[in-house]
């Protein structure tokens, strides 16, 4: 089969693709046949070592992959040869073949696209978790989403509304915005041009956001300390923008606010029945028509530093997807 191979550390352009073997499964796997990969900004880092998780060179990146069950293990019961599923993966989806523990496979809901299935797990796991676990968000509070253009961030704007938020959507560009207004921003702030502080501040009377979604860091995390309401519950997610921002703890004790940490991968191995529920949840939703993932661009393994470009450069809307057979 073909994979997309990280040999060496390095940028998007190091990566090849070659030949290599089939993965083998175990009891308590599954082998799917994929279809297509989503592509995540941990998939920039990951190739960099700059990421928590340090798989043995050379791997292929890939944490999520939609696609057709060819194999499964002894002990897998829930899914069987032919079935069309939706997976976690870890590393190791940017290829033709990929394997996951029989925990984190989903039937996918309907006749969904498997380009769309494909850039499901990672976003919608994190956003949802983040907003119901970490924040306890409730309906009718104000939901503040940085990088709401992104592939978390549209998701925590799309599930906010859901829960019953009022939803501000902050991000770089009017025009990217304008598809988180599509998935239910009540209100958008472009914070290349505007200042996030001065413009929540006003669309709240003051008061404040009541949960503030960061998957950017830097100077969208120092605007947003300014503009958390009492009680307030800030989402640690993420740093796209490359800088870890700091904060002086006064200003979380004069809120009396909460900074809360968001470590979806994790939850996977320490809280695996939240994650299951969680999902089982959201999987009605898309069959529902409730939850719709936004793929801006699918592009063929072949260009898998292309796609990774897109993300460095803030170019994509949503998800890309990389595709195995073509784009
Ligand atoms: N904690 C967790 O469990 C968890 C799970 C998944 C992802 N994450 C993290 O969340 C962050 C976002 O991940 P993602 O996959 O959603 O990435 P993404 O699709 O690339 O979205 C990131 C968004 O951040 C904004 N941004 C602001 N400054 C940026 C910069 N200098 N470079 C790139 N983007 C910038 C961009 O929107 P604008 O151009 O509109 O500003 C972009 O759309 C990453 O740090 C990722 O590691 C964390």
């Amino acid at each position: 089969m073909k994979a997309v191979l990280c040999k060496s550390y390095g940028p998007p352009e190091t990566l090849v693709v070659e030949e290599v073997a089939s993965p083998k499964i175990d009891d308590e796997s599954v082998l799917i046949d994929v279809h297509a990969a989503g592509v995540n900004f941990a998939d920039t880092l990951i190739i960099q070592n700059k990421y928590q998780m340090k798989p043995p060179l050379p791997f292929s990146p890939g944490s999520e992959v939609a696609g057709e069950v060819l194999e499964v293990g002894s002990k897998v019961e829930h899914v069987q040869t032919g079935d069309r599923v939706l997976a976690i993966t870890g590393w190791g989806g940017y290829a033709e073949q990929a394997t996951a523990h029989r925990s984190t496979v989903y039937p996918i809901p309907g006749d969904m696209d498997l380009n769309k299935a494909a850039s499901i797990p990672t976003v919608y796991g994190t956003s949802y978790y983040a907003l119901k676990q970490r924040a306890g968000m409730r309906s009718e509070e104000t939901l503040l989403v940085l990088g709401a253009t992104g592939g978390v961030g549209l998701t925590a704007v799309e599930l906010g509304k859901l829960m019953g938020a009022r939803v501000i959507a902050a991000g770089g560009s009017d025009q990217k915005l304008s598809i988180a207004a599509e998935y239910g921003a009540d209100h958008l702030i472009n914070y290349r041009e505007k200042s996030i502080k001065d413009e929540v501040r006003a669309l709240t009377d003051g008061q404040g956001a009541d949960v503030i979604y960061d998957a950017v860091g830097g100077d969208a995390f120092d605007q947003a300390m300014s503009c958390i309401n009492w009680n307030g519950r800030l989402l640690v997610v993420g740093f796209a923008s490359g800088r870890i921002p700091e904060v002086a703890v006064h200003r979380v004790m004069n809120k009396s606010c909460q900074i809360v940490g968001v470590l979806w991968g994790a939850t996977l191995i320490k809280e695996p029945e939240i994650n299951r529920k969680n999902f089982e949840e959201m999987l009605d939703w898309f069959a529902q028509g409730k939850l719709r993932p936004h793929v801006s661009n699918v592009i063929p393994m072949d260009r898998a530093a292309e796609a990774l470009g897109l993300l460095l450069e803030r170019k994509s809307v949503g998800k890309v997807v990389l595709s195995m057979r073509g784009g």
